[in-house]
């Protein structure tokens, strides 16, 4: 890869991973990924905004040797994950004088997990500026946009904001700036899906102090930069509000069919009763798009059969999944059959802790669903509508 100018004396020198389908042991990476990192070359000091995964590491030395970089004053690190802080030892191998900026939070764990040396840090406060001469970086603390040590940077004389995995998306492409409006609403919407969810008080409490900063343009970590920053900011703003949408997403895992019918009976009620529905079959979805589907839903209702004395595996992987991603639903029911009993129900409600819910009366069927259990299903659909209309979604 090249280095590549965002405007004048900005560059962008990260790493693109085309090849990467998997972020964590756990999160799908259909489109690969990229590691941004940028560089700042003012009229006195050079700074660099993050580094990139080590296993790119030469690659970003590689673009910082193609622009003539010699030394680099001021290395700013937005967040101490390993895929923007891991080639951090490396760097302060090749530029010694260089000193770490970062906040209080971020400089402890990067000792603690880098083991990078004390006296290698310059700490900043939240609001603080660093003057590179003819720029200005002012630097503003926003916790818990995903891990508790996280910060914008802000460079003031071109209104650039570089907020590291906030407002990302997983999508590797040579394309510097967004291009394709469609594919990059979607990538962000997993990445955000799979990754701020759970902080979605937080960053709706951050957006309020970025929207103040009049930006120009926002320079992720991950995936494009934002020429219309509102693009991004506009889509935060939807997805971290209050506001849920008229639909319903049903995760469900069937090993004999029955689950399989109740789901198909019940997407057919809702769907009568104009409501938007997403099945998601556990055995052959990706857990990104489930993840995505849960960002808008007023209701999950979450299908098993039963395994010996409770939920299939699978959907409880999914209930975990989704418990820890904290969506903002507020309805909730578990469907699903069962031999001779079990407390598939009373398992799946109590994995829920994580969402605040009102549970909807569950329909649980004995071997193939019955007229019954079709009635059962009527009725749900009939108390989802109802609860759709008290939230005026309808
Ligand atoms: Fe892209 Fe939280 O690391």
């Amino acid at each position: 890869m090249v280095a590549r100018e965002v405007c004048r004396d900005v560059f962008w020198v990260g790493a693109l991973d085309w090849d990467r389908r998997l972020f964590d042991e756990l999160i799908p990476l259909p489109q690969g990924t990229s590691y941004n990192a940028y560089l700042i070359r003012g009229s006195e000091k050079t700074a660099l905004i993050d580094t990139v995964d080590p296993t790119k590491e030469y690659e970003l030395i590689s673009n910082l040797v193609k622009l003539g970089v010699e030394t680099i004053d001021y290395i700013i690190v937005n967040h101490a994950e390993q895929d923007h802080a891991g080639s951090l030892p490396m760097m302060l191998e090749f530029f010694p004088t260089a000193q770490i900026v970062t906040n209080e939070k971020c400089r402890d764990l990067l000792i603690a997990l880098l083991h990078i040396p004390p006296e290698r840090f310059r700490v900043i406060k939240d609001r603080e500026t660093l003057s590179l001469g003819d720029r200005t970086l002012e630097f503003l603390l926003t916790p818990w946009t995903h891990w508790p040590e996280t910060q914008v940077t802000f460079l003031r004389e071109d209104r650039i904001l570089f907020p590291c995995d906030l407002f990302g998306s997983h999508i590797a492409t040579s394309d510097l700036f967004m291009r394709d409006e469609r594919a990059t609403y979607l990538a962000a919407k997993r990445y955000y899906a799979e990754i701020m969810m759970p902080f979605r008080a937080s960053i709706r409490g951050h957006l309020g102090k970025v929207n103040a900063l009049s930006v120009a343009m926002i320079a992720p970590s991950h995936g494009p930069v934002y020429q219309n920053p509102l693009f991004i900011l506009d889509a935060y703003a939807d997805w971290t509000s209050d506001a849920v949408k008229n639909e319903v997403v049903i995760p469900y895992s069937s090993m004999h069919g029955s689950t399989q019918k109740m789901v198909e009976y019940l997407v057919d009620a809702l769907l009568a009763r104009g409501i938007t529905v997403q099945p998601f079959n556990l055995s052959k979805t990706d857990v990104g798009e489930l993840a995505m589907a849960l960002v808008d839903p007023a209701t999950v209702v979450i299908a098993t059969p039963t395994v010996l004395f409770g939920p299939h595996p699978q959907v409880v992987y999914a209930t975990y999944l989704a418990n820890l991603l904290k969506p903002k639903v507020r309805f909730a029911s578990v469907i699903g059959s069962y031999g001779w009993g079990g407390k598939a129900v009373e398992t799946i409600v109590k994995m829920l802790d994580h969402l605040k819910v009102e549970v909807l009366e569950p329909v649980m069927v004995r071997g193939l669903p019955d007229e019954a259990a079709m009635r059962g299903l009527d009725r749900l659909a009939d108390d989802i509508l109802k609860k759709h209309q008290e939230i005026r979604i309808t």
